[in-house]
């Protein structure tokens, strides 16, 4: 016997949670708000796990949640009837927000806006979601909004060139909101690694990598290798990082030093090819962290899409990590957008300049904070980044996660967020996400929506998923005018 859908019954015994159960078809929805018509008054909720309970030959939804007016002092209840919150109850609710970014509508309540709070951003976090799931076009739309609504400055390592367009509003969305956009964004650079005209290409120093830097990307040991790495840490110990304005010169330095362990040192970088690099500055060029600190844009995209070795990627990342350290002092806050993050910050690193860059990421996860370096660090899966640095994100923005072992992790790793929720995300479609911690103040579930800017690279098309050339061929010959 299935009960008909009349009502759902609550209590509390803390005033803080409650429990409920009814009958099925009653509209209470997984992380939705729910009305409790208590004896104390109206109070608002959440849901935050259900599940379908079968007794006395009937099925009944049983669930728990959270009372979400957290500043009230909790008071328990006995009985208290349970409804689908009002539209405006939920807005109000989420409209209390301090700094709103909308980056789309709520799952739950169908265009009700999702907004989640700008100031939360001030904690490093952690957005995942496997391969397809809409992590970068999400990450698109909220630094859109970020740009938009505050002026948080942010600096972003885009491997993909995903985001190359923040810069400017689309052709095709209303005039006022282009128009508000484009002043916003004004000040948004993108660095390629090959530019035309004038434009500042993407590029760092050779001697930004410092002396733990320089070996690793040498690949020498300091054991196994002992007289060069030596040689090298006296050397360049002994040399202000800033003499050395480009690749060459260090290299013809190693060279012309007089002592032949220096010189078999440049050796061995030509070898490796380190000196035909393209992401190296000129003696001319301006580096990234130099127009980041000499200029401060509202925004700098790092688009090392051009790049062709991955190590030229990490040496980027570990140029970029070293000197926002070295300027930590200034206390100029910055977010930091790693796109892809595992490439750059990979928990299991596969050789030295992976495990610097591994570590200055550790650091700043650790410490980065106080000086106001945040992270927001985009990946697959919860094991592609090091414990270390996830265990320091108090934001998680999770998308779709098929393997019920992640979800799993997720929701041990992340205890702040409802772990009913977490589970949730293995039936999320293209662009859900739920949010919780800092930039939530209740998790929310939330499907991202319209962008302001174009996608940099979007997914190659499928459309050869829809008939062969065969097939085409004779609906070409059927419909001559289609090219
Ligand atoms: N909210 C959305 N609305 C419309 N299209 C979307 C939305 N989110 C993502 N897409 C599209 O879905 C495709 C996959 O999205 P996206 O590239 O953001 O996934 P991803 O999680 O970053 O994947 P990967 O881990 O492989 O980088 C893209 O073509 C993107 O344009
Ligand atoms: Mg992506």
């Amino acid at each position: 016997m299935i009960h008909e859908a009349t009502s759902s019954k609550a209590w509390s015994v803390d005033g803080t949670t409650f429990s409920y159960r009814g009958s099925l078809g009653t509209g209470l929805r997984l992380g939705g708000f729910v009305s409790l018509a208590t004896p104390g008054g109206d109070e608002l909720g959440q849901v935050l796990s259900q599940e379908v309970d079968e007794a006395d030959g009937g099925r009944f939804v049983a669930g728990h949640g959270r009372l979400v007016d957290s500043a009230r002092a909790p008071v328990p209840f006995a009985e208290a009837t349970v409804t689908a919150a009002a539209a405006d109850e939920v807005q109000t609710l989420l409209a209390s927000t301090t700094a709103p970014l909308q980056v789309g509508t709520l799952r739950t309540e169908d265009g009700i806006p999702a907004l989640l709070d700008a100031g939360g951003f001030n904690r490093h976090t952690f957005l995942c979601g496997q391969s397809g799931s809409g992590k970068t076009y999400s990450l698109g739309a909220l630094l859109e909004q970020l740009v938009l609504h505050t002026r948080l400055p942010l600096l972003v390592l885009d491997p993909n060139g995903d985001h190359v367009h923040l810069g400017r509003p689309r052709d095709d969305i209303d005039p006022t909101t282009a128009e508000a956009y484009a002043a916003a964004a004004d000040d948004v650079r993108v660095l390629h690694t090959v530019t035309e005209g004038d434009a500042a290409p993407l590029r760092v120093r050779f001697s930004e990598l410092g002396i733990a830097g320089t070996a690793a990307i040498l690949q020498l040991a300091p054991v196994a290798d002992r007289e060069e790495y030596n040689a090298v840490l006296h050397f360049l110990d002994a040399t202000p990082e800033t003499r050395f304005r480009s690749v060459t010169e260090v290299f013809q330095a190693f060279a012309g030093n007089g002592e032949p362990v220096l010189d078999a040192v440049r050796q061995r970088g030509e070898n490796l090819g380190i000196d035909r690099m393209t992401a190296w500055a000129g003696p001319d060029a301006r580096t990234v962290s130099e127009v980041w600190t000499q200029d401060r844009p509202r925004a700098i995209i790092a688009d090392s899409s051009g790049f062709e070795e991955r190590r030229e990627r990490i040496a980027v990342a570990v140029a970029v990590l070293r000197q926002l350290w070295a300027r930590r002092e200034e206390r100029r806050p910055l977010l930091l957008v790693v796109d892809e993050a595992h490439d750059v910050c990979p928990a299991d690193p596969s050789d030295e300049l992976q495990r610097l860059a591994v570590e200055l990421f550790s650091r700043i996860a650790g410490k980065g904070r106080k000086y106001g370096i945040h992270l927001l660090l985009a990946s697959q899966r919860p094991d592609k980044l090091p414990d270390n640095v996830l265990s320091q994100c108090d934001n998680l923005l999770l998308m779709r996660v098929n393997s019920a072992a992640d979800r799993a992790a997720l929701a041990q790793r992340f205890g702040f967020a409802p772990p009913g929720l977490v589970e949730l995300s293995g039936t999320f479609g293209l662009g859900e996400w739920l949010a919780a911690g800092k930039v939530a103040p209740v998790p929310l579930l939330a499907r991202t929506g319209s962008r302001l800017t174009l996608e940099g690279g979007a997914d190659v098309s499928t459309d050869w998923a829809t008939g062969s050339s065969a097939d085409q061929a004779q609906s070409n010959e059927a419909q001559p005018w289609s090219s």
